[in-house]
């Protein structure tokens, strides 16, 4: 069975992460604010996390990642749920991401980044990547959380 943990062991989310194919590069603006892990509990092995960031004044979804043979079983979903329930704790207004997936994050009631601003500060060096609306068509989405 997977269960989803907080962590302290953001470095092991992001090492998941850069495996999955994420982008290894970070900013220094960039400070997690908490971090989930899931953990297959009979082997202990991780197997996907999640961080919420606080970057340039926008509170960030980062570094979402299931592994390979462990995908398609909710455990995405699961790890956005306990992301978003910690972000209302803490009175975050919205939720900023550059969704790879954005179809995921429609359905869980996030919409486009519409102001220019914003949008070019989340895709960051996108545009210039190789793969960037070739294999990787990332968008800057936003939730308003109630
Ligand atoms: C994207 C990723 C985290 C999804 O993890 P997952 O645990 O398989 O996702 P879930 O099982 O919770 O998916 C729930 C729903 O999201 C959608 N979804 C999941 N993966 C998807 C994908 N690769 N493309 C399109 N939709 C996807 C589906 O609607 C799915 O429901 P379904 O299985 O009933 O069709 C995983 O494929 C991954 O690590 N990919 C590489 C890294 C990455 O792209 N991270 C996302 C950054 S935004």
């Amino acid at each position: 069975m997977i269960v989803i943990r907080p962590t302290d062991d953001v470095a092991t989310v992001k090492r998941l992460g850069v495996a999955a194919g994420l982008d290894e590069s970070e900013r220094e603006a960039d400070v997690a604010l908490a971090a989930w892990i899931a953990v297959d509990e009979e082997s202990g092995e991780p197997v996907g996390g999640i961080v919420l960031e606080r970057s340039r004044d926008m509170d960030t979804i980062n570094w979402m990642s299931v592994s390979e043979g462990w995908r398609r079983q909710g455990i995405a979903r699961r790890l956005v749920e306990a992301l978003e329930g910690e972000a209302r704790r803490r009175g975050i207004a919205r939720l900023y991401l550059t969704a790879r997936i954005p179809g995921f994050y429609r359905d869980r009631g996030y919409v486009e980044v519409t102001d220019p601003g914003p949008a070019a500060l989340l895709l960051g060096g996108c545009p210039q990547c190789p793969q960037y609306r070739v294999t990787c068509t990332p968008v800057a989405m936003v939730k308003e959380l109630d």
